[in-house]
C-alpha cells in the first residue's frame, strides 16, 4: 500500500490545471450505454473510480478505450445486464447502470451498493422511481433485479433532491414511452452536465438546472462527443490548500459558476478570490477569520468540501461551526485532524473548531476520499512530516494530486509502506 510523505510549511505558489470531475464523468459513462455506437468522452479524469466504471460497463459488453483524457465506449453490443458485487460495493456511483439497463435493454441485475464508512447512504429513491416507469424490481440474495418491458411515462416526486437517484431515474426515463415528470431533483451541476448530454444524444428533457426535468421518451438514442465539467470539488479542494498555507494559487479551467457558495465563504474567511479569463487565483496572507458552514444541496455548500472547511478552519481565528446535514456521520476525518493539533469537538454532526492552532507533522490515516484530502491539507500547513497511509482513497477522485501539489511547491511525496 502507498503512502503520501508531506514535510508541511510550503506557502502554495503557481498554477494548477483542474481535472474533469469525477462525479460528472460517471453517469456519463452510464449514459453511453443508452447508444449503440460510439461515445466520446472529452476531459475524464484518470481516476481509480473511472476506471471501476469502465470495468463495470465492459462486463456489460461495451468496449472502453482511454487516450490520454480521451475516453470511447463503444455500447453496440451489450451482452450481459448483471453489475457484480465485487466492483459495486467498491464503488456506489457503478448502480447508475440500473437505469441505463432499463433505458437500454428492459432488465438489469445489479448488486446492491451496502452501506458506506460514513453511514447508510440508501437508494430506496433511486428504486421508488424506477419502479414508477413501471419497472417491476425485486431483491435477491443483495441483488436488485429489475425488468421492464416497456418503461412507461410518469409522475414522480423525489423525497430529497438525491443527486444519484436523480442521475439513475433519468437515465430509465429518457427511453419510457410519453411524458414523465421528475420533481424536486437535484440540481447539482454533475446533473446539469448529463441533461444536456442526453439531449445532444437525442434525448428531450426540458427544466435543466431547475427542480422539474420534464422528459417526453424517445425511441432510440445516437452516440456522441460530449465534455466533462471541470470538477469543482477538487477546485474547492486546492482553494483550501492555498487559503491554510497562505498562498497564491491560479485554479485554471475552474468553473466560478459551481463554486458560489464556497467562493463567498472564503471571501468572508478573508482569502482574496479573483475570478480571470482562466480560472479562479486564490490569495492568502494565512490570517483568516472563523466562518461557519451549513452543507446542502446545490448550490448550497457542498458535503464534499466539508472536510477541507473544518482543515481550512483549522488556521482560522475563533470557532467555527461546521455542520453537515446532508451526511451527519461524514467526520471520520475529525479524530485524524486532532492528531495533527487541531482542536475540534465534536457533537452530533456539528463540529465546533477552535482556531488558530499550529499544525504539527504526525501519522494518520486516510479513511475516505475528501476526509484523505482534508489530512493532505492539513500536512501541507503543518510543521515537520506528515506520513498519510491507505492513500488508495485519494487515487479515486484526485488525479496527480502529489504531482500537481509539487508543482505548486509543496514537499510531497509517495512511498510503498
Ligand atoms: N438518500 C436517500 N435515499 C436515496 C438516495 C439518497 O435517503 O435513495 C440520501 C442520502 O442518504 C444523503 C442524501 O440523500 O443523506 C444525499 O445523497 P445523494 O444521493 O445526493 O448522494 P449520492 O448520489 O450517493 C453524490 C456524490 C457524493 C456526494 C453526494 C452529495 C457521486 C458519485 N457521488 O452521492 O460524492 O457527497 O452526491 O452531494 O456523484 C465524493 O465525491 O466524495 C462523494 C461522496
Amino acid at each position: 500500500m502507498d503512502k503520501l510523505v508531506i514535510e508541511g510549511g510550503v506557502p502554495l505558489q503557481g498554477e494548477v490545471r483542474i481535472a474533469g470531475a469525477k462525479n460528472a464523468t460517471l453517469p456519463l459513462m452510464a449514459a453511453a450505454l443508452l447508444a449503440e455506437g460510439k461515445t466520446i468522452v472529452k476531459n475524464a479524469p484518470d481516476l481509480f473510480d473511472v476506471l471501476t466504471m469502465g470495468r463495470v460497463i465492459e462486463r456489460l459488453g461495451a468496449d472502453v478505450q482511454r487516450h490520454d483524457h480521451t475516453m470511447e465506449i463503444d455500447a453496440t453490443s451489450l451482452d450481459n445486464f448483471e453489475a457484480p458485487y465485487e466492483l459495486v460495493k467498491t464503488m456506489r456511483a457503478s448502480v447508475y447502470v440500473l437505469g441505463a439497463l432499463l433505458g437500454r435493454c428492459g432488465k438489469a441485475r445489479v448488486s446492491l451498493p451496502g452501506g458506506c464508512a460514513w453511514g447508510p447512504r440508501p437508494i430506496d429513491i433511486h428504486l421508488k422511481g424506477i419502479q414508477a416507469l413501471g419497472a417491476e424490481i425485486d431483491l435477491d440474495h443483495g441483488y436488485i433485479v429489475a425488468d421492464a418491458p416497456k418503461l412507461k411515462g410518469t409522475r414522480f416526486f423525489l423525497d430529497f433532491p438525491s443527486v444519484g437517484a436523480t442521475i439513475n431515474i433519468l437515465l430509465a426515463a429518457v427511453k419510457a414511452e410519453g411524458e414523465t415528470v421528475l420533481e424536486n431533483v437535484a440540481r447539482e451541476p454533475e446533473v446539469t452536465n448529463l441533461v444536456r448530454v442526453l439531449n445532444k444524444m437525442g434525448a428531450k428533457i426540458e427544466g435543466e438546472k431547475t427542480s422539474t426535468l420534464r422528459i417526453t421518451g424517445v425511441d432510440g438514442l445516437n452516440p456522441v462527443t460530449c465534455s466533462v465539467i471541470p470538477d469543482r470539488i477538487e477546485a474547492g479542494t486546492y482553494l483550501a490548500a492555498a487559503g491554510l498555507t497562505a498562498g497564491d494559487v491560479l485554479l485554471l479551467g475552474a468553473e466560478p459558476e459551481h463554486l458560489t457558495m464556497v467562493l463567498a465563504k472564503a471571501a468572508e474567511a478573508g482569502i482574496k478570490i479573483t475570478v480571470t479569463t482562466e480560472g479562479i487565483r486564490v490569495e492568502s496572507d494565512g490570517n483568516l477569520r472563523s466562518v461557519d458552514v451549513e452543507t446542502a444541496i446545490y448550490p448550497g455548500f457542498a458535503t464534499d468540501m466539508q472536510a477541507q472547511w473544518i482543515t481550512l478552519m483549522t488556521g482560522a481565528h475563533g470557532v467555527s461551526l461546521i455542520t453537515d446535514i446532508i451526511y451527519p456521520d461524514r467526520f471520520t476525518h475529525v479524530p485524524e485532524l486532532m492528531r495533527l493539533g487541531a482542536r475540534i469537538s465534536m457533537k452530533d454532526n456539528v463540529a465546533r473548531v477552535h482556531g488558530p492552532s499550529q499544525l504539527r507533522g504526525a501519522q494518520v490515516m486516510s479513511t475516505d476520499l475528501r476526509a484523505s484530502a482534508s489530512l493532505v491539507i492539513a500536512a501541507l500547513a503543518a510543521s515537520g512530516r506528515t506520513d498519510i497511509s491507505r492513500i488508495y482513497h485519494l487515487d479515486r477522485g484526485y488525479e496527480r494530486l502529489e504531482e500537481k501539489f509539487s508543482q505548486l511547491g509543496a514537499r510531497i511525496k509517495r512511498e510503498h509502506e
